[in-house]
């Protein structure tokens, strides 16, 4: 069967959790989303969420040896053993050096590393109208995919919310430490040969597509 091992880079609100769970349910693979996970952790409690909440609060980045630990135990686990979607993990060049060196001890290459691109007009417009559901994390955007009832899911009837990091002022902050942590990775991956560039602007369905035809290989 089909899997891939891939690795979605772009900035906040390009698409790539909203690609990465398309790609999961495609594919037999994994989805890690750091930020998903850092979330999770700050919403339990948990000593890791301790940590993070002040950095995701100020949009920016928790600590490398934080998360590359996180992820290096989550690559560990079995439904990740066909494959893994990245979402949000490497941000920096420190994260990319340590994920090479997790993958070599696993022997497990990367097939390929997509860089999701938007401007940044459309960016802030997908931030801004953001919301997920506090039962089911069910995402959506009110005005390009709104749910049916106005402000519950539609899957579950719970309510919607907007993350706190996508205020203003916030987001301001999350594209700077993106321009100037996470988009040299861009030419990291370009000079391993593994890079491809997807434009991220139009229907969910069209860059999905997009995606498949950059990975080369056939869907499940
Ligand atoms: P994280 O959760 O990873 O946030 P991000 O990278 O800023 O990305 P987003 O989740 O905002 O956007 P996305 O690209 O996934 O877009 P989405 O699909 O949701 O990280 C949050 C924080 O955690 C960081 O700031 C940092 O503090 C910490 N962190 C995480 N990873 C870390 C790491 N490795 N190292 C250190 N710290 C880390 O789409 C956005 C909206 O647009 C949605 O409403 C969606 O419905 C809509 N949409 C999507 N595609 C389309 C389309 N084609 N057309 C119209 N609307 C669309």
């Amino acid at each position: 069967m089909a899997s891939v091992r891939v690795v979605l880079l772009g900035p906040p609100g390009a698409g790539k959790g909203t690609q990465a769970k398309l790609l999961r349910e495609r594919f037999e693979a994994c989805q890690i989303s750091t930020g998903d996970i850092l979330r999770k952790a700050v919403a339990d409690k948990t000593p890791l969420g301790t940590e993070a909440e002040r950095y995701l609060n100020r949009g920016e980045l928790v600590p490398d040896d934080v998360i590359v630990g996180l992820v290096g135990e989550r690559l560990q686990q079995k439904d990740c053993a066909e494959g893994f979607v990245l979402d949000g993990f490497p941000r920096t060049l420190p994260q990319a050096e340590s994920l090479e060196d997790i993958l070599k001890a696993m022997a497990l290459p990367l097939d390929r590393v997509l860089s999701i691109q938007v401007p940044h007009q459309i960016i802030v417009q997908r931030l801004a109208g953001r919301r997920n559901c506090q039962e089911c994390g069910t995402l959506y955007h009110m005005n390009f995919d709104p749910p049916r009832n106005g402000e519950t899911c539609d899957r579950c009837n719970g309510r919607l919310q907007q993350r706190d990091d996508d205020r203003e002022e916030t987001i301001t902050t999350r594209l700077r430490v993106y321009e100037s942590q996470t988009a040299p990775l861009v030419n990291y991956y370009r000079q391993r040969g593994n890079l491809r560039e997807i434009d991220g602007v139009g229907k969910v369905e069209d860059i999905q597509k997009r995606i498949i035809d950059a990975l080369g290989r056939p869907a499940n």
